[in-house]
């Protein structure tokens, strides 16, 4: 009698769970249809064909032997994941779909007039492998502008921040509270079956790039008091439409930048923290508002994507403490004294790279078009002929080259947008794109709940104790 009556009341509590689902959660996407997600549709029966023939033939193989090093060492190098998207080679640097930096710039559809690659672009190629016409993208920008609103909720809890927070726990929390609307988490709610989850979830991931603008431009207007929050304009492009946000629509140069930007932020293969995250989490199916707030909390480490704050932080002292145009000794010294003080020197150093960054050289090209002569660019080139060779010296960075952090922060000074806590929320927008994509493949192919092992340090002294 007992455990009918749990029973009974168990069945009530989920039931009413439901129906709070559907009464709470209300759309605020326009509806629209995506050829985005018919492409997919088409891919997906292929890839998964082509996983499970890779699994058949190989899935007994061996990478080789795991050390016991690479359980203390944070897993380098430790072959655990699987991801399509982007795939980093240590000395070359970044290809997305097999694609690098240049070849992007130089394939993937433009705006008119412009010169960079459309981020717009760049998700297509991430999610299909395939270069987009240029109606293809015209018609993602239109989808995303439509799908831009937050609900009012959400414009209430970024407003109720103390501007004293951090940028990046106000935009970790704004992503959070999207769930509310999440399309993947009532479909499961409402018992959809496992091969239909990437339905929902390509909707989510298509409202949550779209939503990005407007979360990072209130966040911007709020803690920096830039006034009020512009519409969205349904004729732009996405990094126009981020740019007004933000307040530099007018500057086309920004808007280039912004393209550039979140071009080559959005993916740097699957184990980098924010990209590993994302799929952690997402593999317990939390739905991809939860799966990316994580992402961004890992993101906004230092060591990770606050580094581009962190070099910002680490100039400005160096100018305030040796001037500017200081001498190449004076520059030698600060960097000793960083170094000296147990600090690392930010924007500098990859765990996987070996080799100065493509997207450091990117980022460079279009200062040297763009800003050859601002200071702050004259200084990163300055550092650069000088961090390498120090932190050679020094023998412990196993990459003395600059990466993508040591060179954003100067660019989006140079066009006004110098509140540094701010930088990271960029990278975080940018960084939503592979994310994205990847949450949309895992539960497309029907990824398992990620589950490694650990070991206690007893039991591996145990383990090896009578062996060579
Ligand atoms: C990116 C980073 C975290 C990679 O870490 P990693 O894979 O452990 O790097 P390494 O194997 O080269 O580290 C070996 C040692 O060199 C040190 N090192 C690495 N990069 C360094 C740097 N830029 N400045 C000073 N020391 C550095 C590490 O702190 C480590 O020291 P330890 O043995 O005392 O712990 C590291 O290079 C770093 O901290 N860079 C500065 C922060 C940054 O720019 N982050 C953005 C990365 S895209």
């Amino acid at each position: 009698m007992a455990s009918s009556l749990s029973t009974r009341s168990l069945l009530s509590a989920s039931r009413s769970r439901a129906a709070w689902g559907r009464a709470s959660r209300f759309s605020t996407s326009a509806p629209v249809n995506s050829a985005l997600k018919e492409r997919l549709a088409q891919l997906i029966p292929q890839e998964t064909e082509k996983v499970k023939a890779v699994r058949a033939e190989h899935g007994k193989k061996s990478f080789g032997p795991v050390l016991v090093d690479q359980l203390y060492g944070g897993m380098r190098g430790l072959p655990a994941l699987i991801w399509d998207g982007s795939v980093l080679d240590a000395e070359e640097g970044i290809r997305f779909r097999g694609k690098s930096i240049p070849e992007c710039q130089a394939e993937l559809p433009k705006a008119p007039g412009g010169s960079e690659p459309l981020p717009e672009a760049l998700f297509w190629l991430l999610v299909t492998g395939e270069v987009p016409t240029q109606a293809q993208v015209a018609e993602l920008s239109k989808e995303w502008a439509a799908r831009a609103a937050i609900p009012k909720f959400v414009e209430e809890i970024i407003d109720r921040c103390p501007p004293t927070l951090h940028p990046m726990s106000q935009f970790s929390m704004a992503v959070t509270a999207l769930n509310h609307d999440s399309a993947f988490a009532k479909a499961y709610q409402d018992g959809v079956s496992k091969k239909e989850y990437w339905g929902p979830t390509f909707e989510d991931c298509m409202d949550l790039i779209a939503k990005l603008p407007n979360i990072a431009g209130r966040i911007y207007r709020n803690v920096f008091g830039k006034g009020k929050l512009p519409a969205i304009d349904p004729s732009k492009d996405y990094s126009h439409n981020l740019a007004a946000l933000l307040g530099f629509g007018d500057n086309e140069a920004f808007v280039e930048l912004m393209r550039l930007y979140i071009t080559i932020h959005s993916d740097h293969e699957g184990g980098n923290v924010s990209a590993h995250t994302g799929k952690l989490v997402g593999s317990a199916l939390s739905d991809p508002f939860l799966s990316f707030a994580a992402s961004l909390n890992g993101l906004a480490g230092p060591l990770h994507g606050l580094a581009n704050q962190e070099v910002l932080i680490w100039l400005r002292r160096m100018q305030s403490k040796i001037g500017e145009n200081a001498s190449d000794e004076a520059v030698k010294e600060y960097v000793w004294s960083t170094l000296k003080g147990g600090q690392v020197v930010p924007g500098y150093g990859h765990a996987v790279l070996r080799k100065t960054d493509p997207r450091y050289t990117a980022q460079r090209e279009f200062a040297l078009k763009h800003l050859p002569d601002d200071p702050m660019f004259k200084l990163v080139g300055q550092i650069y002929n000088i961090v390498p060779n120090i932190l050679l010296e020094a023998g412990k960075a196993k990459n003395p080259w600059p990466n993508v952090d040591a060179h954003s922060g100067v660019l989006l000074t140079y066009y006004g947008l110098d509140q540094m806590q701010f930088y990271t929320v960029l990278f975080g927008v940018s960084r939503a794109f592979g994310v994205a994509a990847q949450l949309i493949w895992d539960r497309a192919l029907g990824a398992p709940l990620e589950r490694p092992k650990s070991y206690s340090t007893e039991a591996i002294a145990k383990m090896f104790a009578n062996k060579q």
